[in-house]
């Protein structure tokens, strides 16, 4: 009577299991329901009702001799067993009262076990890789459940009635681990040796687990990992903090790390073509604090947003960043929680130091050089990339066995692996001309990674590579936007010279400057400054038909513009129809004629027209704005009568 009524709450047997009695040792099949009990998956259990306690096994019968996986329970007189289907009810009992079980319930094996008018349900559950007991009790006072594992006693459930006609219910986990003949319960370390960081550990799934320290990471002996970790951007080629190798081919902005988890903090990276249109370069880094830009620029130049930064070697805390620069370049320290990351610049080459305890989670090209690359801010056309024609006169041979003094003493005292830093290296300069200081750049880059990385000091390096004092080439040196900073030939100065894709739109032209703009009555053109030079014409050298009138350079564009008023500065005025045109010559032709020996001789025309107030079109009358008279004589343009004029 009493066991129907509690039957009601349960539930549906599967297919042919019906409810089972015993009152003595019995074995049941469970293969329809297997239990993970601590690691082991069981599809049996061994029944015995002893004079003491109903003891139920999953490896066989209980003996004290032996090593049992049992639930040892409260003497009882009769058992039930029954293997039952999910149960959501169920499920959603085991889920509220065990922690660690989220997955979903697969079926149970139940045990209802009497003594005289008392019962008490015992439910093993069974959720795919994890299982759960529950225990309720109906009248009886006590009854306690011992689960052992290889006969050790690991856990217990203890259910106290605490009045007639209401019971009381306790779940406990039974998935677990194993190792070395002990259970563990799951979400528990099993093992571990600080003095390598090997831990073994029971998943909270209860999967035995082990771990130690990431790649990035070193044991520091007493368990703890740290993280240390250096990333080299020189040139085209990024190594990131796992050494990896690869290339940016474009001239985008690319962040090269940046911690989601810990604070508002991002390093990018912009890269630019120099000599080649098909070889960028890494142009300036980037640091943003909190919304605010640091620009460190070549020649040692640092921009807070758009203000310069005057510093020297004493730090200078600026948002939250140590700054420093001394004669190799510019180094930024910030301190996030117990993260430490440096940053070094040296105009060619941007080095990032990240040291702390292990734990947040990284991203950017540092962290992985190869993973899919967006830009940040760019346009769209920086992804455009070229392919230049094959430089002849590279002995790539030569300069393999340069990149491979690497491998030699004494960079060999450095531990970091020289191979990418070869790599980037050999890739590079097979392909774009060893000038502008790139003979040393990767060499540089790889002994000062070593000494930021291991606090190694590579001696005499200089002298076995020939490589010049660690001055930064070009510091101090001030190009725009569209120049570089480059060696002139044969020489150990330094000048501006325009980027190529800059610089091909005016040759395609053979001009050497933008299209005259014309207004109300002044004339303007304006030339590039590094174009010029590239001709060999000394803008402070030219002027206009009257030689007062000459040109001005923008400091920041180092663009040379040439102005005149309608009638001023030698202007030649003509009408031709219904037009006056102005018209004026940029020249270097009046100059002293000892200071243009080296010169090339300059004469560009350019002009404007002026419609005259016409005689039928009355709404015409105030056109008076200047024209380009044609195309071809408003860009200016060496003319063929500009030839050198040989010393
Ligand atoms: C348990 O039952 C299943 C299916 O009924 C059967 O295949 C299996 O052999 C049985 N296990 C044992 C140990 O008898
Ligand atoms: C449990 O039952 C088995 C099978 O009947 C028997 O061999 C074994 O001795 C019993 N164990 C105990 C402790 O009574
Ligand atoms: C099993 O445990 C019981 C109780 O702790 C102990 O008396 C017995 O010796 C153990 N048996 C084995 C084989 O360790
Ligand atoms: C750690 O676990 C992996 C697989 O998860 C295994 O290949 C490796 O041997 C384990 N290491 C140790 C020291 O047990
Ligand atoms: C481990 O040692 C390092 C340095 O030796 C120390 O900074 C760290 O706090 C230590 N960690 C623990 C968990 O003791
Ligand atoms: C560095 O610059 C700061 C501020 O501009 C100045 O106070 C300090 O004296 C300078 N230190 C040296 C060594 O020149
Ligand atoms: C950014 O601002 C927050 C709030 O003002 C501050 O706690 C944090 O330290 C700042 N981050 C850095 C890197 O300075
Ligand atoms: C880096 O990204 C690439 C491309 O997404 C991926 O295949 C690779 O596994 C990543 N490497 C690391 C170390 O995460
Ligand atoms: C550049 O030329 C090489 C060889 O001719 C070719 O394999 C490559 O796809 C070209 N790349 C681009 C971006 O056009
Ligand atoms: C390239 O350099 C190697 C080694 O310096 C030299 O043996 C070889 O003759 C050079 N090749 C050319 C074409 O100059
Ligand atoms: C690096 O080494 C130098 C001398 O070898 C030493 O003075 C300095 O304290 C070291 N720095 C660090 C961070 O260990
Ligand atoms: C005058 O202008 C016409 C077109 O408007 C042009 O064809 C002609 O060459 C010009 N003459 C002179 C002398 O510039």
């Amino acid at each position: 009577m009493l066991r129907l009524l509690f039957y009601l709450s349960a539930v549906i047997t599967l297919p042919g299991v019906a409810a089972v009695r015993t009152d003595s040792s019995s074995v049941f099949n469970i293969s329809s329901c297997p239990i993970m009990f601590y690691g082991q998956k069981y599809e049996e259990v061994y029944v015995n009702l002893t004079s003491e306690n109903i003891v139920i096994c999953f490896n066989g019968f209980y003996s004290p001799q032996s090593r049992g996986d049992c639930l040892l329970g409260p003497k009882v007189e009769k058992a039930y067993f029954e293997v039952h289907e999910r149960s959501s009810l169920l499920e959603e009992r085991v889920h509220e009262n065990v922690r660690d079980i989220k997955t979903s319930m697969n079926c149970y094996v139940y045990f209802e076990l009497w003594r005289e008018e008392s019962v008490a349900q015992l439910s093993i559950t069974s959720f795919e890789r994890q299982a759960a007991l529950k225990l309720n009790l109906f009248l009886s006072d006590t009854v306690d459940v011992d689960v052992l594992v290889d006969n050790n006693s690991v856990d217990a459930l203890t259910v106290t009635n605490p009045s007639d006609y209401v019971y009381n219910v306790a779940y406990t986990d039974i998935s677990g681990c194993r190792d070395s003949g002990l259970a563990y319960k799951a979400g528990t370390v099993v093992n571990s040796v600080p003095e390598t960081c090997l831990s073994f550990i029971c998943s909270e799934t209860a999967v035995l687990q082990n771990s130690t320290c990431g790649p990035l990471e070193r044991c520091q002996g007493n368990g703890s990992c740290f993280l240390d970790a250096i990333c080299t951007v020189t040139g085209p080629t990024v190594i990131d903090f796992f050494g990896h190798l690869d290339f940016v081919k474009d001239r985008c902005v690319y962040s090269l790390l940046n911690i989601p988890s810990v604070s508002d903090f991002q390093v990018l990276a912009k890269f630019q073509e120099r000599r080649r249109k098909d070889v960028s370069f890494l142009d300036s880094v980037t640091l943003e604090v909190n919304g605010t830009h640091i620009h460190l620029k070549q020649g040692g130049i640092v921009l807070v947003e758009d203000t310069p930064l005057n510093l020297n070697s004493s730090a200078q805390v600026v948002h939250g960043l140590q700054l420093s620069k001394d004669q190799t370049g510019v180094t930024a320290m910030l301190q996030i929680d117990d993260l430490k990351i440096t940053i070094f610049f040296d105009g060619y080459t941007g080095q990032i130091l990240v040291e702390g305890p292990a734990g947040p989670s990284l991203q950017g090209l540092c962290q992985n050089s190869s993973e899919p690359r967006l830009p940040e801010y760019s346009s769209t056309s920086c992804e455009t990339q070229y392919n230049d024609t094959e430089d002849h006169f590279i002995n790539c041979t030569k300069i393999t066995e340069r990149c491979n003094l690497l491998k030699e003493a004494p960079f060999t005292s450095c531990p970091i692996d020289p191979e990418p830093y070869i790599t980037a290296c050999t890739d590079t300069l097979c392909k774009y001309p060893a000038v502008d200081g790139l003979k040393c750049q990767f060499l540089e880059a790889y002994v000062k990674a070593c000494s930021l990385f291991s606090n190694t000091t590579l001696e005499d390096w200089r002298s076995k590579a020939e490589c010049p004092s660690p001055e930064a080439f070009c510091q101090e040196m001030t190009c725009s936007d569209h120049e570089f900073c480059g060696e002139k030939n044969d020489c150990e100065e330094t000048r501006c010279f325009c980027r190529p894709i800059f610089a091909s739109k005016y040759r395609e032209r053979n001009t050497l400057g933008d299209p005259t703009v014309c207004r109300r009555n002044t004339a303007s053109l304006t030339l590039a400054g590094c174009l010029l030079e590239d001709k060999g014409i000394d803008y402070t050298f030219l002027h206009l038909n009257d030689p007062t009138c000459r040109g001005q350079m923008n400091e920041r564009t180092h663009m040379v513009t040439f102005c005149f008023r309608s009638k001023r500065c030698g202007t030649e005025v003509s009408v031709n129809n219904s037009r006056i045109i102005y018209k004026n010559t940029i020249t270097n032709k009046n100059s002293f004629s000892d200071m243009i020996v080296r010169q090339n001789q300059v004469k560009i025309e350019f002009s404007c027209y002026l419609n005259q107030p016409g005689i039928k079109s009355m709404a015409l009358r105030y056109k008076d704005v200047m024209m380009p008279e044609s195309h071809s004589s408003s860009t200016p343009s060496l003319q063929h009568s500009t030839r050198l004029k040989q010393s």
